[in-house]
């Protein structure tokens, strides 16, 4: 079976982020373990995704086949290639900063694309049922705080929750997380675990069927 792995990148700090290089690492090692694998990148920061506006839900509420055939598949074009490079994957990795305690405008826009009834959750007055079953989700994070517990922080982190309960509604069980705090209140903490986080995030991924 070949595996694959989609993974997005978040973060507008180039190079330097803290977020794409732990997930180059993590990608790198998992590579390393399993010969049959696919990785695509999709990368938000660098080729943005429009946000959801008028014309497009105006297109998303008309009936298949009424108004005009061609823009309307103009209008979802981007759509259907976000939603199958997220339905194709076995394997998720989304690598992002954490933006005002939650998800960078860029990537909320990369969901709103995505998360539709019917493509990866099907929804209805007797329950939802989740579209993604089986799928695995590794959520790797950087931010400037430290959102640990006991910090007085832990409770505003609204970024890893965020994903947690997004895909366990679209059915997925098997998520983690990995994330690097304080890279603006403490630095030299931030490095500490930045140091430490490639070997916990390599035998995680050498285990990642
Ligand atoms: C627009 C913006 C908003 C941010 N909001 C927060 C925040 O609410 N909490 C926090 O701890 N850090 C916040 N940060 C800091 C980043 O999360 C932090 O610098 C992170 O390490 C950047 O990750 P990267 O190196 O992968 O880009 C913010 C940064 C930016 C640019």
């Amino acid at each position: 079976m070949t595996r694959k792995l989609l993974l997005v990148q978040a973060s507008a700090g180039g190079p330097n982020s803290a977020s794409r290089k732990l997930a180059s690492l993590f990608v790198d090692a998992w590579k390393a373990t399993f010969a049959d694998h696919d990785v695509r990148e999709r990368d938000v920061a660098a080729d943005p995704i429009p946000h959801v506006a008028q014309a497009y839900l105006a297109n998303m509420r008309s009936a298949p086949g009424r108004g005009d055939g061609q823009e309307r598949r103009a209008t979802f074009a981007l759509t259907k290639t976000l939603q199958s490079e997220v339905l194709d994957a076995t394997h998720i990795v989304i690598a992002t900063p954490m933006h005002i305690f939650s998800v960078p405008s860029s990537l909320k826009a990369w969901a709103d694309h995505i998360f539709h009834n019917g493509v990866t959750f099907a929804g209805s007055s007797t329950g939802v049922t989740g579209l993604l079953s089986g799928k695995k989700v590794v959520l790797i994070t950087s931010r400037g705080g430290d959102y640990r517990p006991p910090s007085p922080l832990a409770d505003f982190d609204m970024l890893v929750p965020y994903f947690r309960r997004l895909f366990a509604f679209c059915g997925v069980s098997d998520f983690a997380s990995f994330d690097a705090h304080n890279a603006i209140f403490n630095a030299e903490d931030h490095a500490a675990q930045l140091e430490k986080m490639p070997d916990e995030m390599a035998s995680f991924a050498q285990n990642w069927v």
